[in-house]
């Protein structure tokens, strides 16, 4: 009887010594029992706790990265999510680095080390999409010179899929997610200069794609992604409206989707929520997150929009959505939080048959 106590004794906490009473013992064994059985029922898969997970997409999404932001990072990483996807300018060419393919590689390289990007990506699920800084100058479209080399670049050094069925070049796919379905769109390689006469945003093969993905009925709410707003008014900024052909045929598309569409976007530096009447079976939700740590817009760029719900957030940010999929119904909370994962800004939607 003394062998086995004594052998017990290594599981003891600290101060809790071998002449201790028999009684004392048995009480911290029944102890440690109930808390495995315990936690064994939380985690097990038929437990209330793993079915409401089940049910459950909670995923992030951000842009804009100039700056390692470890606080940042750090509150995303708390946030226990699924995925986080990153809509663009997931690092900042400077004009000296398109002397030449390689000065790109370099730059990109080391940009996203110094960026946190590097250590972020070991953390959880990440998915990319670009926008002008992470694919060439200021506003670039598809007559910057080495668009086909940084696309190579941008693949070589990020988690991207083969591009759909098809196409030759760009990055945008789609990403089926807990019955979430995610149209992640390329707005700069098929992009034409906004000068030329009716221009196009996507190209008309992308925008065909597009219009077929959201028409598939592939999820049961389904999320537009890109990386310009897609229904923001803002003349400060690149947006889809400035390139009436793709939008009239995003509108039609929006209208008569059967499944609850959201649309994600960044670019702006400043976070806002849009909520915009399409004509549709929903109003569409348009959530921008901007900037995870790239300067904040000055706020004489930011103008009054008649669709905004609530107030534009004028700090570092990111977003989380939480989807819960509940018989005949879909709920939906999107949030923008700051550096320190408070939530600022926030809007909740339920979508019924
Ligand atoms: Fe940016």
């Amino acid at each position: 009887m003394t062998r086995v106590f004594h052998r017990r004794v290594f599981f003891l906490p600290i101060g809790f010594e071998s002449h201790s009473s028999q009684k004392a013992i048995y009480s911290y064994a029944f102890s440690l029992i109930f808390v495995w059985v315990f936690f064994a029922f939380l985690l097990s898969p038929h437990s209330g706790l793993a079915e409401e997970r089940s049910k459950r997409l909670r995923f992030g999404f951000g842009s804009c990265i100039s700056k390692s932001d470890p606080e940042m990072f750090q509150s995303i990483v708390r946030e226990d999510l699924d995925h986080f996807l990153i809509l663009g300018d997931a690092i900042y060419y400077q004009n000296s680095d398109f002397k030449s393919v390689e000065t790109m590689k370099a730059a990109f390289a080391t940009r996203m080390k110094s960026n946190g990007l590097t250590a972020f990506l070991k953390t959880m699920p990440v998915s990319f999409i670009w926008d002008d800084h992470d694919f060439g100058p200021q506003d670039a479209d598809s007559s910057f010179v080495f668009a086909k080399e940084s696309e190579k670049i941008f693949r070589s050094h990020l988690p991207i899929p083969e591009r759909p069925h098809g196409f030759t070049q760009g990055v945008h796919q789609e990403l089926l997610l807990k019955d979430a379905l995610f149209v992640l769109t390329d707005n700069r390689t098929f992009r034409e200069n906004p000068d030329k006469k009716n221009p196009t945003l996507f190209g008309a093969k992308q925008l065909s794609w597009i219009s077929d993905a959201l028409s598939s009925k592939k999820g049961k709410i389904q999320f537009l992604v890109s990386g310009n707003q897609v229904t923001s008014s803002n003349p400060n900024y690149e947006h889809a409206r400035q390139y009436s052909r793709d939008f009239e045929v995003l509108r039609h598309v929006l209208q008569a989707v059967e499944v609850p569409t959201v649309i994600l976007s960044g670019d702006t530096h400043y976070a806002e929520i849009l909520l915009w009447e399409a004509g549709g079976k929903w109003p569409i939700l348009e959530v921008t997150s901007s900037p995870l740590s790239s300067e904040v817009a000055p706020k004489s760029k930011v103008v009054e929009e008649n669709n905004r719900q609530g107030i534009f957030l004028g700090h570092h940010n990111y977003a989380v959505v939480t989807v819960r999929y509940l018989p005949s119904q879909v709920s939906l909370r999107a949030e923008i939080k700051d550096r320190t994962g408070k939530t600022r800004l926030s809007h909740a939607m339920v979508f019924k048959e």
